[in-house]
């Protein structure tokens, strides 16, 4: 095992993820930022400087579950203080399992600013995957706004709420094509925009795979959208399913598959068409009715020219509100034979409610109808410190009334704002139901991605409607597959299981960055007490911050 060290610089720069230029968040002026590779065992350590000149920022290791090493989660308010401008802070962490992950700004908006990259973690030296390839591609999926972070922030915070409309782009690898389509073609795709024109140099050129007839590649998919729910496929080429969120599945085959915000898979594909023509692989919008054209890449058989466009059409994504075909899917996640499993009884059952609400005007997300908004002063910190002002001292609630209508807008729909914990005890045996309900307005109900730090769960199933005690029945113990996200269908519940095993202070929150902006998320905390030295530079802000300063001079 080895450290591998990486100088960072966080700073607003000009790029053109969509072929239009626009003000991006970048590192080490790249957009998206540099991809990490290391090998299961390895320390990762990032010099993170913030050249953002007038705002904080922090980094988060998605799906890494930070071992002893709370401080290092990257979550504003919660594991640590926003670093300063022209400040550093050193993230310091191992990544003991090998799979595909990635990491992204959280503090306000930021992600959706494009501070986001991929984060590969390749089995130790010596082992093997259990499954073989050839080859292998990234491709990191996101969505993009013309409109600046900041202003969509505020769209979202003022009263009434201006919501911020569906994205211009979806982006492979931060590229995407705006006023033009790759596909023109086949007119099949109907957009109406004229064909694009690349000389294949352009910042925002279409991502081309090249790849070697009858070979097997390995796809590394992550999705950091802001908003949208994605589907993903290929051109003539079936893909089998081997990998979640850093956990093996049991290997299955699809045409087409379903990401959310927050989740990653791996798929094997074999080149096996014909080797004269290329192909498309096309990423389109699901679960919200869609007003974002595809995103395309090019799957490239190297004995043909890579200019010559597919002959086929690109696959069409499937209807976004058929969630029928994106329940299937979910269900035929299957944790590879040999996997963990879960604990078969729980010590604590928490029931998290979603709802949409207003608080004085404000339009909000609640859970169990409180509205989360971050207090100044990290969680993690705070308790290790005892600093009980820190934050509401009263837990939220396990439940929620079960008279509750969820198949109706509320029918009182104001909420609260806290910023109260979920205690865990430690080494417990955790249910977490999510159950979904309509929203402000009379027959939507959306899909939320959530997504846990520092844990995976184990996903034991979904349902339709209000969660009841009979549904245990159904819960999958045998091979539920291991995840760090799990989405939560409309009008629908989902059941998580995880051992609160992991000392430190964690989010549990809505991937969609507008939800979790507008108070969707909740805090849980385990442990604190066996959590080791808290570097100052976490906790020079709020009370924590005051607290140093009294150590210092006194
Ligand atoms: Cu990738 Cu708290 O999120
Ligand atoms: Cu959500």
């Amino acid at each position: 095992a080895k450290a591998r060290h990486f100088k960072w610089e966080v700073k607003y720069m000009y790029g053109a993820p969509d072929c239009l230029e626009n003000v991006v968040m970048g590192i080490n002026d790249q957009f998206p930022g540099p991809t990490i590779k290391a090998r299961a065992g390895d320390t990762v350590v990032v010099h993170l400087t913030n050249k953002l000149h007038t705002e904080g920022v922090v980094i988060h290791w998605h799906g890494i579950r930070q071992l002893g090493t709370p401080w290092a989660d990257g979550t504003a308010s919660i594991s640590q203080c926003a670093i300063n401008p022209e400040e550093t802070f050193v993230y310091r962490f191992k990544v003991d399992k090998a799979g595909t992950y990635f990491y992204h700004g959280h503090y306000g908006m930021q992600r959706s600013a494009g501070l986001y990259g991929l984060l590969i973690v390749d089995v130790e030296e010596g082992k093997k995957e259990p499954f073989q390839y050839d080859g292998e591609f990234n491709l990191l999926l996101s969505d993009w706004w013309h409109k600046g972070v900041h202003e969509q922030e505020l769209d979202l915070s003022v009263k009434p709420m201006r919501w911020i409309g569906e994205p211009q782009s979806l982006l492979i690898n931060g590229r995407g094509q705006y006023n033009c389509t790759l596909a023109s073609a086949h007119n099949s795709n109907g957009s109406g925009l004229p064909g694009c024109k690349f000389r294949g140099t352009e910042r925002c050129a279409p991502n081309i795979l090249h790849v070697m007839p009858n070979k097997t590649y390995r796809l590394r998919v992550a999705s950091t959208t802001a908003l949208a729910s994605l589907n993903l496929a290929i051109g003539n080429h079936k893909m089998l399913m081997v990998e979640a969120d850093g956990n093996y599945l049991e290997p299955f085959w699809v045409n087409d598959f379903d990401i959310y915000s927050g989740e990653t898979y791996s798929v094997l594909i074999r080149t096996d068409q014909n080797p004269t023509d290329n192909y498309w692989i096309s990423v389109g919008v699901r679960g919200r009715q869609p007003a974002t054209p595809q995103a395309l890449a090019i799957l490239h058989y190297q004995s043909t020219t890579a200019s010559k466009l597919p002959t086929l059409a690109p696959p069409v994504t499937p209807r976004w509100n058929d969630y029928n075909h994106s329940k299937s899917f979910s269900n035929q996640i299957r944790a590879l034979a040999g996997s963990p499993t879960p604990p078969v009884i729980n010590h604590r059952r928490i029931f998290l409610l979603n709802t949409q609400n207003r608080i004085d005007g404000y339009t909000k997300w609640a859970i169990n109808n409180v509205s989360l908004s971050l207090p100044p002063t990290p969680y993690l910190g705070a308790i290790k410190h005892g600093l009980r002002n820190a934050f509401d001292q009263k837990s939220p609630p396990d439940t929620f009334e079960k008279t509750y209508d969820i198949t109706r807008p509320p029918s009182n729909p104001n909420s609260t704002y806290g910023n109260g914990v979920y205690m865990l005890k430690f080494n417990s045996y955790i249910d977490v139901i999510l159950q979904n309900a309509n929203a402000l307005n009379a027959n939507v109900s959306e899909i939320h991605p959530w997504h846990l730090h520092g844990h995976d769960f184990w996903v034991l199933g979904y349902g339709e409607g209000m969660f009841s005690t009979k549904d245990e029945g159904m819960f999958n113990l045998k091979n539920p597959p291991l995840r760090n996200t799990a989405v939560v269908f409309p009008y629908g519940w989902t059941a998580l299981r995880f051992v609160a095993d992991n000392p430190g202070v964690w989010a549990f929150h809505c991937h969609i960055e507008p939800h979790l902006h507008m108070g969707m998320g909740v805090v849980f905390a385990e442990g604190v007490h066996l959590v080791g030295n808290i570097p100052n530079e976490a906790l020079s802000c709020g009370l924590t911050g005051k607290m140093l300063m009294n150590k210092t001079y006194h």
